[in-house]
């Protein structure tokens, strides 16, 4: 039987940094769920199509393909009809459309079965809002990574202003606190640490133990 990582949290607490590494220490594949999220949001931005439940974006959920590649280095790619959209889905605007986009259930459902169809044949570390409590509730490990709003702001500031991005801490750290609010406020799915998860507060901790500290707790568990 494969084995499955569920590794939860807020924006910005690391999960994808620390899951990648984790997982390339494991040999396990790292799954960034929030990128099917921000593709989708991608999809309905291009087509005109708001961020709400309507007639419109079923239709469009009708149309669209996502699907997720790995590159020979096991890198994740997300693919919108075809082309690789990988970049294009990690502006803060996107961040925001995903944010709305994910409340929405038949979002949720249209993305579920490739989730778990990732976790079937595969040792992997899922990333996400719901990999313990909805999308792999029997996962062998799950992990609740969190950081306080100001940490992740001044982390997620950091990354973006070495991209070149033009942007304000005060900005993003309004931001991080308004997809908390949506993410632990919608009514399907909403972020919550699992009742058997272990939480990994990286607050105070650097990168490198933030990893450690994820990776000891994998490895007590298997
Ligand atoms: O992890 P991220 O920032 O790339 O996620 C983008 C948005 O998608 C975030 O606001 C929450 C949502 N999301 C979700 O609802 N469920 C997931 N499993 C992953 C992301």
């Amino acid at each position: 039987m494969s084995i499955a990582v569920a590794l939860d949290g807020p924006a910005g607490a690391g999960k994808s940094t620390i899951a990648r590494r984790a997982a390339k220490a494991l040999s396990y594949i790292y799954v960034d769920t929030g990128a099917l999220y921000r593709t989708v949001g991608l999809a309905a931005t291009e087509a005109g199509v708001s961020p709400v439940d309507s007639p419109e974006l079923d239709d469009l959920l009708q149309t669209i393909k996502v699907e997720l590649t790995f590159t020979e280095q096991g890198e994740q790619a997300v693919l919108l009809n075809g082309t690789d959209v990988s970049d294009r889905i990690r502006t803060p605007e996107a961040s925001m459309t995903a944010s709305k986009i994910s409340a929405i259930p038949k979002v949720r459902a249209f993305l579920l079965d490739l989730q778990r169809d990732m976790a079937k044949t595969n040792d992997i570390i899922m990333d996400g809002r719901d990999i313990g409590t909805v999308v792999l509730p029997d996962a062998q490990v799950k992990i609740f990574l969190t950081a306080s709003p100001e940490a992740r702001a001044g982390r997620r500031f950091k990354e973006l202003a070495e991209k070149g991005m033009d942007v304000k801490y005060e900005d993003i750290l309004s931001d991080v606190k308004e997809r908390d609010y949506n993410d632990t406020h919608r009514a399907t799915a909403p972020l919550k640490a699992a009742a058997d998860s272990v939480t990994v507060d990286t607050t105070e901790l650097d990168f490198e133990q933030s990893v450690e500290a994820v990776l000891a707790v994998i490895k007590e568990k298997i």
